[in-house]
């Protein structure tokens, strides 16, 4: 495929649908170089991999340890890192956090919650060379403070409101957005609205790309499935059999083997 720029991103917008998942470490960022259009170092990582209930915990040093690890697996992608929650609260946070990120890792870009409150920091950060993907609808990040993931959009007038957050993102200089968790009419909408590419979550088939977190896609998440995730493989299934399979093989002496003995 090789490596994407913001200008190809772009250029994709109704004429082919982008794919974008996620990778938090060298080797799996490896298996998906090259395969997607763009891979997200995304703060998800603090549930899947961090057991955590939500994604607030997680701090900008795990952030950049993790996108350095992704950015040495896939030479060859456009790598995006998602700030943490209280990263970007103002203007020069933000950008004292976002130069940590292009300083101490090669990510293409950052990527940040938030619609037409947070419009400001895109901008400020935008025009201060730094490339910003937004992340408008169900926001994460919000979880507490919402009580809950609630899907988006099931109203024309909360679609306008989604529209006037798309608009403010794509003003302030974004490249691209991901759209969380909205009804499909919503999602369509809300396409159609902007000039940039919307990758979708949980948004329906008419955005211009997808985004899955890759440990719910191959099934090794178990803790809940979210209506909108597509399981691509067992994992958590097949990694059970085959750890069971390791223990019997040594409690019965056939591992290892002669060929795997020195
Ligand atoms: O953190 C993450 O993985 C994300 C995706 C759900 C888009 O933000």
């Amino acid at each position: 495929m090789g490596k994407q720029t913001i200008t190809s991103i772009q250029k994709a917008k109704g004429v082919r649908k982008l794919s974008m998942v996620t990778a938090y470490d060298a080797l799996f960022a490896k298996l998906f170089d090259e395969q997607v259009d763009f891979i997200l170092v995304g703060d998800s990582l603090n549930m899947s991999f961090g057991g955590n209930a939500d994604t607030l915990s997680i701090g900008i040093d795990e952030m950049i340890y993790h996108t350095k690890a992704v950015c040495n697996g896939a030479k060859n992608s456009f790598i995006i890192c998602d700030m943490p929650f209280g990263t970007y609260i103002d203007e020069e946070t933000a950008f004292k956090n976002a130069m940590r990120v292009y300083q101490e890792t090669s990510a293409d870009a950052i990527k940040i919650e938030g619609g037409v409150e947070k419009a400001h920091i895109i901008k400020y950060l935008t025009s201060n060379s730094i490339a910003v993907i937004g992340h408008i609808g169900l926001l994460p990040q919000n979880v507490r403070a919402d009580g809950g993931y609630k899907v988006q959009g099931k109203t024309q007038e909360d679609i306008q409101r989604l529209i006037l957050d798309a608009k403010a993102v794509e003003e302030a200089g974004a490249f691209a957005m991901v759209l969380e968790g909205v009804a499909s009419e919503a999602g369509k909408a809300i396409t159609e609205a902007v000039n940039i590419p919307v990758i979708g979550i949980g948004a329906g088939v008419d955005t211009d790309g997808q985004v899955l977190v890759w440990s719910d896609m191959f099934g090794f998440f178990e803790e809940f499935k979210p209506k909108f995730v597509r399981k691509y493989l067992d994992g958590a299934s097949l990694i059970k059999q085959n750890i069971k399979q390791y223990v019997e093989d040594v409690e019965n002496k056939t591992f290892p083997a002669q060929e795997e003995t020195y």
